[in-house]
């Protein structure tokens, strides 16, 4: 890695296949990044079992979330695409760091608040806590920028804070990251319901799409999607929340602006517009499912890719954890 280019970290949960929402306000973009930056991709394994997985699932999702990434066009050469579990590092600063983490801070965050109610008989430490893991995710590797959706950004403002709290009482320790999120598709809503962002443990499976649905699913999909009873295409999210989202994902698969879209579609009814946007999200998907297709075949490959960059992030991490422990008053190993 190089040593003057920034560093970008990111990850997603392996708690499923990844929806549309995932890959346009995430994965999409960090395909951008790869040369301009130094990039660490994460499946983060141990974010997902804070609710309950089923173990031969959780290690299929994860490799075929990792398969995912490559299949959108992260190189593994150029990227440390890796397991979050195969570096103890953050485990272990996720601890330290729990220690400087108030439990008022946690109470405050939306997604344990709604995780806590949707898992209401498993609400455990972990998914209480799960912010400063994703704190210790992003610091241990002196992170410059976060691109994420905007449902992360409390979770990241929380790891600019510990960040800050630690360097005040130690020292110059972390560098204070970033966010960075895109103006357009940062929010992808649901199908069914666009007040509400798409989500992959959505129970309605027209809410979303998943990237690995066929044709097929996806123009039912969009054809199904709600609108409102007006018939212009306009972008609006206010009072047409479900045309305005469906412009948004048209937006970022073509790169045309609302301006242009709503030209394009004027005078026409929700009908064409609906399956124009599933046209462009079957053709946006296609090369990524057909690599993706072709990567499963080969286990030898990412078996390799799995080991050599797991290492790369063990001594990457490393350098940080040391550190870190030094800092706080831990006993080095004379050598
Ligand atoms: P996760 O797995 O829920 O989502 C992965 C990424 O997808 C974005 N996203 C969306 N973007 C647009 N529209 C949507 N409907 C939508 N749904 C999800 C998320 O913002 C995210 O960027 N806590 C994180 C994972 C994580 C992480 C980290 C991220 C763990 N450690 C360190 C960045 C840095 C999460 O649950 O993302």
């Amino acid at each position: 890695m190089s040593e003057q280019k920034k560093v970008i970290f990111s990850g997603m949960q392996p708690s499923g296949v990844i929806t549309l929402g995932n890959y346009l306000g995430a994965l999409k973009n960090w395909t951008n990044l790869q040369d301009e930056y130094n990039c660490l991709y994460c499946i983060v394994d141990m974010h997902a079992i804070t609710v309950r997985q089923d173990p031969a699932v959780l290690r299929k999702n994860s490799r075929d979330l990792l398969m995912l990434y490559i299949a959108a066009g992260l190189d593994p050469e150029k990227n440390v695409i890796y397991m979050q579990s195969h570096v103890s590092g953050h485990a272990e600063l996720a601890w330290i760091l729990n220690c400087f983490t108030y439990m008022g801070e946690l109470n405050r965050m939306t997604q344990f608040k709604d995780k806590s109610q949707k898992h209401s008989d498993n609400v455990n430490v972990g998914l209480f806590a799960y912010p400063a893991l994703m704190a210790a995710d992003i610091l241990l590797y002196q992170t410059d920028l976060v691109p994420v959706g905007v449902d992360q950004k409390q979770h990241l403002e929380l790891a600019r804070d510990i960040a800050i709290r630690f360097n005040n009482t130690h020292g110059d320790t972390f560098k204070v990251p970033e966010p960075y999120i895109s103006k357009v598709g940062a929010k992808i809503m649901s199908l069914q319901d666009p007040t509400k962002k798409m989500s992959k443990s959505d129970e309605d499976t027209n809410a979303s799409v998943s990237i690995l649905d066929d044709p097929d699913t996806i123009v039912r999909k969009f054809k199904r999607a709600v609108t409102d009873s007006d018939t212009v295409v306009r972008f609006d999210p206010e009072n047409k929340p479900g045309v305005s989202n469906l412009m948004t994902i048209y937006s970022v698969a073509t790169g045309m602006t609302m301006q242009q879209i709503e030209t394009e579609f004027e005078g026409q009814g929700y009908g064409s517009f609906k399956l124009k946007v599933a046209e462009a999200v079957v053709e946006e998907l296609r090369p990524l499912q057909d690599k993706f297709k072709q990567l499963a075949k080969d286990k030898t490959y990412i078996d390799t890719i799995i080991k050599k960059n797991a290492e790369t992030a063990n001594y990457l991490a490393a350098k940080t954890l040391r550190k870190v422990q030094k800092k706080v008053g831990f006993v080095p190993i004379s050598r």
